[in-house]
């Protein structure tokens, strides 16, 4: 059986809706975050966070060395948020003009849905990406609907 070409597989995926997170840690020159949506959760007895990142990012080689990471799920009303911490621009300017906070050491995104702050456990590769769990250390919860990501749009819930 030959295996189906990317676009296709990227495209297939593409259908399944999530909800959008900026996964962020500190550095020791400020903050690092990148829009993600390969975040779940992982395991409640420990409780567990999964995440996803590119082997490219920078925000990664920011968590590993920071041993500790963070996932704010961004309301409706961030898409901008979400759109900015998507590219590459350099690292500090992707926080210009964006509210946080620092809680437990790990920068938030102010006014998400949700904070989770997770300590490093697991770095495993996988492909192109590697897979990071963290233990769950801390977690805030705001009020009102979540950003989700459906057919490569962003779209509010329903
Ligand atoms: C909706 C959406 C979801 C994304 N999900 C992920 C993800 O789960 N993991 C990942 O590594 N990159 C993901 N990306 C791409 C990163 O946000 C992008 O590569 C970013 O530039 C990484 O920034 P960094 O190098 O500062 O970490 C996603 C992008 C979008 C628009």
């Amino acid at each position: 059986m030959s295996p189906p070409d990317p676009a296709r597989f990227r495209s297939a995926m593409a259908m399944l809706p999530t909800g959008v997170t900026v996964v962020s840690a500190a550095r020791p020159d400020g903050p690092a975050g990148a829009t993600a949506n390969a975040v779940c959760s992982l395991s409640i007895e420990p409780m567990l966070m999964l995440a996803a990142l590119d082997r490219g990012s920078r925000t990664l080689l920011a968590v590993q060395a920071a041993n500790h990471f963070g996932v704010s799920v961004l309301h409706a009303g961030q898409e901008q948020i979400a759109r900015s911490f998507a590219t590459k621009a350099p690292v500090a300017e992707k926080w210009d003009g964006v509210a946080w906070s620092e809680r437990s050491g790990i920068p938030a995104i102010d006014g998400a849905l949700v904070w989770i702050a997770c300590e490093l456990r697991d770095v495993v590769a996988a492909g192109d990406h590697v897979i990071v769990t963290g233990e769950v250390r801390d977690l805030a919860t705001g009020e009102g609907e979540p950003l989700v990501f459906h057919g490569g749009r962003y779209r509010p819930l329903g």
